[in-house]
């Protein structure tokens, strides 16, 4: 029969190649008769269709990202050897922007935190910042991670997202209060991803040529000025358009509109960490800037859309394992949680493969023992397999004194911090509500606050109007009175 269509005919093909025979009329006994199996390429249409998704990713399912670069403007070598950091050192990079609690489909508008991670493909392997769009955490300790996403997340039973199940998890570990007051705040309903900084969140070690130590922090400032939508705006948006920062991203890049955002730094001299007035570790605080002010490093801008977002979007794999000479971790439990927790997701997302992926691999050459397994695609011949080897292979060894590694306190603990002067649970977040908000945000805040308390039942209530008074007494006798309907 005569094709009606006004595509061309004959180039498609099989997997194998082979000229496909029909990718529109299955082939049967006659118009109205079966099936039959050995239609392979039928058979392979169907079966490869119920393979084609990867899981989503536990957290931070929704989002998008594009590819740009990194420029290194000021002169941070006194503080880190890293390649990429080196005054005028251009790097291929790519960011993806996403929410935290949502699944893949859920709207971009929804508030939350948003997730900012960077993947800088540098001379000296692969370096990945995976920070959020606020400079802490609800958390302090990885063990409470799960615990943390499950309450965000949906009811065992009817499949709903639900207030109670956050308030209930927030109230009970004060530690999250910062994170809250940011999250209530404009920081929760960014306009659109190119409208909000970026932070590694973390502390950082950096090491410069010499062998010095540093502690430092990340800070990603947009270009485009800080916006956000209000709680009307983010519903209306919804509705409207739930792929709305995909899009605004995407179009944004496509009409040659580039996004930037500069990075500063602050930097801890190594052994100030032990005096610091709380622990410089704990993921819930940020370093003053008067103690230790902002330093330029450089300016990324995103200047490339995928061109297959699954491929380059949705198999894209971040770590904050993966680090570069001149650049470590620190001793923030939550940062060493994370060392593992990434691959090990990514190895089950994608699979054990994931890192030969073009997205995914270094600009650099590969010399690794990692062999075999599902989808292997680069191989190294009939190269040795072990190490060492008299095959002249070449392997790692280092023994000693770890570079980037730093001195560890002594017996084996279980330990909540609170071995500095403040480390308090609320003494930043009440200075963000006091000093840091404006009277107009502070009253977006008890009005929002209030907003999320729907459906939050005793004892939680009550211990949410105590949270907010231990953070500041004002706002949490306003969030009490609004809330029961005297204000
Ligand atoms: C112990 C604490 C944490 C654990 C165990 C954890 C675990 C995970 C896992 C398993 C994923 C999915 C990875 C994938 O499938 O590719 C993920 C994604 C992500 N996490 Fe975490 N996370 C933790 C804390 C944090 C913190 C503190 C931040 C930010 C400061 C953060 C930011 C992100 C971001 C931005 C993504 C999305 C990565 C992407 O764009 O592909 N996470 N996390």
């Amino acid at each position: 029969m005569a094709d009606s269509s006004n595509k061309p005919l004959g180039a498609a093909t099989t997997g194998a190649g082979a000229p496909a025979v029909s990718d529109r009329n299955s082939l049967t006994i006659g118009p109205d008769g079966p099936i039959v199996l050995h239609d392979v390429h039928f058979i392979e249409q169907m079966a490869h269709f119920n393979r084609e998704k990867v899981p989503e990713r536990q957290p931070h399912a929704k989002g998008a990202g594009a590819f740009g670069e990194f420029k290194t403007t000021g002169d941070v070598s006194r503080y880190t050897r890293a390649a990429l950091f080196q005054k005028g050192a251009v790097t291929e990079m790519l960011a993806r922007f996403s929410t935290v609690a949502g699944e893949a489909g859920s709207p971009d508008t929804w508030r939350d935190v948003r997730g900012f991670s960077l993947k800088f493909y540098t001379t000296e392997g692969n370096y990945d910042i995976v920070g959020n769009n606020t400079p802490v955490f609800f958390v302090r300790d990885p063990m409470k991670f799960p615990h943390f996403i499950r309450s965000q997340k949906r009811l065992p039973d009817s499949g709903l997202r639900d207030s109670h199940m956050q308030w209930d998890f927030w109230t009970s570990n004060p530690e999250s209060a910062h994170q809250v007051a940011y999250l209530m705040g404009d920081r929760g309903l960014p306009k659109t991803w190119r409208h909000m900084n970026g932070y590694g969140s973390h502390t950082f070690m950096w090491v410069n040529a010499s062998g010095e130590k540093f502690w430092i922090k990340y800070h990603f400032h947009t270009n485009q000025g800080l916006e956000s939508f209000t709680n009307a705006e983010a519903e209306a948006m919804a509705g409207r358009d739930a792929d709305f920062h995909r899009r605004d991203l995407f179009d944004a890049i496509a009409r040659g509109e580039y996004p930037s955002w500069k990075l500063s730094v602050q930097v801890m001299p190594y052994a100030q960490a032990k005096s610091y007035r709380f622990n410089p570790f704990d993921l819930t605080k940020t370093w003053s800037h008067k103690d230790y002010p902002l330093i330029e490093v450089g300016t990324m801008t995103l200047n490339r859309n995928p061109d297959n977002f699954f491929a380059q979007i949705e198999q894209a794999a971040f770590s904050p394992g993966n680090t570069v000479p001149g650049i470590g971790l620190s001793p923030d439990k939550m940062l060493l949680g994370r060392a593992f927790a990434y691959n090990d997701a990514q190895r089950v997302r994608i699979g054990t493969n994931f890192h030969q992926l073009p997205v995914n691999r270094p600009k650099v050459p590969v010399q690794t023992y990692m062999f075999d397994g599902n989808m292997t695609y680069e191989h190294s011949g009939n190269a040795p397999t072990y190490a060492p080897n008299s095959g002249g292979r070449p392997w790692a060894d280092q023994t000693g004194t770890v570079e980037d590694g730093w001195e560890a306190d002594g017996d084996m603990v279980r330990s909540a911090y609170a071995l500095h002067a403040e480390d308090d649970d609320f003494g930043q977040a009440g200075d963000l509500v006091r000093r840091v908000y404006n009277d107009d945000q502070r009253m977006k805040l008890v009005e929002q606050v209030v907003a999320s308390l729907n459906g939050v039942r005793s004892p939680v209530r009550e211990r949410v109007f105590e949270y907010w008074k231990n953070i500041d007494p004002d706002v949490g006798r306003r969030i009490e009175a609004l809330a029961s309907g005297a204000e």
